[in-house]
């Protein structure tokens, strides 16, 4: 073979890898590798590229910006495409890049900004006469998708601005999910033995692409817009660092933390700075995006390819290291999940010790081919739980064990795989990745759901830590959560035994107390029903009053609460079948702890405040009676879809005017089979 046909080979391998690692990334939100490996790959063939130009192909992923937007959201067309950066990966990189500017703009020196390459998703938000009309994601840079509803809920996102601002503009920003708000997240999912979020970029794209909003209005994202995509009936500032202070003051949030610079040094400094603080931070960033300030170069300077010239980003490195990994350890959920989680030789990565590092579950371990023994890579993601990236394959010596769980829990004497806790049996259901401990009363599991039940998102009793709620268990106080309400009558025995200050008693008693008027929210969560944590818990009390109602409720009836699927509906009649858990139910209504939760009708009428427009006809009545009908239930009607419309009924033949406006303002269209079900649910 030539080499051109060797590098020929090489480029069609990359260019299916590439595809699908963007695939996994931009349309499921669930990369299989690290950002640095993607950019590893993307710069082998931006090398080969060069070396061999006649490989390049339209369809090369060096010639795309992102994977192609998903249909179900309605797709918008940019006006002006959204760009990507082209990336350095350390000085030297930033410098070529100042050199060639220089030299293209014919000058010694120019003005630059300095700011923080947020680690989120890319969205373009269009008003129009001072509102926002429409929201959409970057998709493939040419073509997004319409998430104006979901963008609607994020708080920083004006919904107006201020008069001054032009009659119609397009902005640009990263919206992105603080650390806080990612670690809470992570803990609910821990809790309810979820697979972890592996970075807030993950959450904060999947967020804002829910089909449904109210789950988008839960998670607590954020944004800073970055650039002005488009304007018209202004004139638009000289400088990119002046366009910002506009933006601010038309009601945009902008990051505090950009810097203009006068020297490639300084940006360089900048660079320095936070490369060693960006831990500190309260978001994630992955580098520092370094451009030209005078809006006039940017123009001269114009895009090479899918990058502008005038902007370049200087990438952090991944907080990586590697270390061996001595032992695959095994612990149990509360849930029963058996997690499986690396025992690792102690490594300092990005100024922090790492002994332990997630592994998520045995097909991960087992695509990844991670084995006992091996040197691994591992990498602190989202900052908190570090994670096994892969096996440093080049370093075996041929004594690594292949991993499997079963194996790993089989208990000799019983001849049968075994929990490693209380040594009950293990199962997996078939459409899980998880294995459990079938034994809800294995004593791992009682307590981590006795620490569940008194965890800060549920009953939130404080005072009653890991050790005392181990105690409470060994020493017979407590056999399970609801036994927290009769602790009051042992207060003597507890002080005795544990030797605990009488005043740490009464604190904790008072906290106990406290927990009874903890809101039905908390309850839910705080019983720790598989699947379900605070947002569900949080669905799930717009639609039952109290215990009794959702311990009654059937799988079909749970299912018509928007966003609960079979897989929840399941969990929560498995839940309260066990007697067990009915046994809790009881005792907690015995001890007063009995929240109930008004089902919320606004304005008195269910349909109050919710425009609809009906289009087609419907088989079940004429327009003017589905009119009465939307009326007498508070709602009201319009001829056309407007930003205000909240449903758009399709019948047959329906109007395409409509339909199309709906798509594009990103409106909730129905069939009449789900317009008949929300009038009767309503009724
Ligand atoms: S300016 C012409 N500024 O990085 C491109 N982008 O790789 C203009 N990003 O999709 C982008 N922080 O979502 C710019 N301060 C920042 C940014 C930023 C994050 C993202 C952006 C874009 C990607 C480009």
């Amino acid at each position: 073979m030539s080499d051109l046909e060797i590098a020929q080979n090489r480029v069609e391998e990359l260019h299916r890898q590439l595809n699908h690692h963007a695939y996994r990334y931009y349309v499921l939100d669930s990369p299989e590798i690290s950002d640095a490996e993607y950019d590893a790959l993307m710069q082998e063939l931006q090398r080969l590229e060069a070396q061999y130009p006649q490989l390049v192909t339209p369809d090369s992923p060096t010639q795309r910006v992102g994977a192609a937007p998903v249909e179900a959201f309605g797709v918008v067309e940019h006006r002006l495409p959204l760009l990507s950066l082209g990336n350095a990966f350390n000085t030297e990189d930033l410098y070529n890049w100042y050199t060639r500017t220089s030299r293209l703009l014919g000058v010694r020196q120019f003005d630059m900004v300095c700011e923080h390459k947020m680690d989120g998703l890319a969205v373009a938000l269009i008003y129009e006469n001072g509102q926002l009309t429409r929201g959409a994601t970057r998709g493939d840079g040419i073509r997004g998708e319409n998430i104006t509803q979901n963008l609607k809920t994020i708080r920083s996102i004006p919904l107006s601005v201020t008069k001054d601002a032009p009659p119609a503009f397009e902005v640009r920003g990263e919206v992105y999910l603080p650390r806080a708000g990612f670690r809470k997240l992570n803990r609910e999912r821990e809790e309810e033995g979820l697979p972890l979020f592996a970075n807030p970029r993950n959450v904060a794209a999947g967020s804002v692409r829910q089909l449904d909003p109210r789950i988008t209005a839960k998670r607590p994202l954020d944004i800073y817009v970055y650039m002005l995509g488009w304007a018209e009936g202004i004139t638009v500032p000289d400088t990119h660092m002046e366009t910002m202070e506009y933006l601010k003051t038309i009601g945009f949030k902008t990051n505090p933390n950009n810097r203009q610079v006068k020297s490639i040094e300084e940006a360089e400094s900048y660079y320095q700075s936070w490369l060693h603080q960006r831990e500190t931070l309260p978001y994630e960033a992955d580098g520092v995006v370094v451009k030209v300030d005078l809006l006039e170069y940017h123009n001269r300077l114009g895009d090479v390819g899918r990058e502008p010239r005038w902007a370049i980003a200087y990438k952090f490195p991944a907080i990586q290291g590697t270390t061996r990994l001595k032992e695959i350890g095994i612990n149990v959920g509360r849930t029963g999940t058996l997690n499986p989680y690396a025992i690792l030789e102690p490594v300092q990565v990005g100024g922090v010790t790492i002994k332990q590092a997630a592994l998520h579950n045995e097909d991960d371990i087992r695509r990844k081919d991670i084995r006992e023994g091996d040197w691994v890579l591992i990498q602190r993601a989202g900052d908190v739980i570090p994670e096994v990236v892969g096996p440093i394959v080049s370093r075996r010596t041929g004594e690594e064990k292949e991993f499997s769980l079963i194996a790993k829990v089989f208990d000799k004497e019983k001849g049968r795989p075994a929990c490693p806790e209380c040594g009950g049996e293990i199962i997996k259901p078939e459409d899980e990745v998880m294995y459990y401990c079938s034994n809800a009363a294995c004593p791992a599991q009682v307590q981590e759901r006795l620490q569940h039940f008194v965890s800060r998102g549920a009953m939130d009793i404080r005072g009653l830590g890991e050790q005392l709620c181990a105690m409470l268990l060994r020493e017979g106080f407590v056999r399970d959560a609801a036994d927290i309400y009769t602790l009051k009558d042992k207060r003597d025995s507890l002080i005795q035994i544990e030797k605990l200050g009488e005043k740490s008693v009464d604190n904790i008693m008072n906290a106990i107390e406290k927990s009874k008027s903890a809101s039905l929210v908390r309850l839910i969560n705080a019983l720790g029903i598989r699947h379900i944590g605070e947002e569900t818990a949080g669905l799930l009390t717009e639609n039952f009053t109290d215990l009794d109602d959702l311990a009654t409720a059937t799988e079909e009836k749970l299912m018509n609460v928007p966003s609960i699927g079979p897989k929840i509906a399941e969990s929560i009649t498995a839940f309260f079948r066990q007697e067990d858990n009915r046994n809790i139910v009881e005792k907690l209504r015995k001890a007063g702890v009995w929240p109930r939760q008004e089902i919320k009708k606004a304005g008195g009428l269910p349909l109050t405040g919710m425009e609809f427009v009906v289009t087609g006809t419907l088989k079940s009545f004429s327009r003017d009676v589905a009119h009465q009908r939307i009326k007498a239930l508070g709602g009201t009607t319009k001829d056309n879809v407007t930003r205000n419309t909240i449903y758009l009924v399709v019948g047959e033949d329906p109007g395409e005017n409509k339909v199309n406006r709906a798509l594009t303002l990103g409106t909730k269209r129905i069939n009449e089979e789900q317009f008949l079900a929300l009038l009767e649910k309503k009724d």
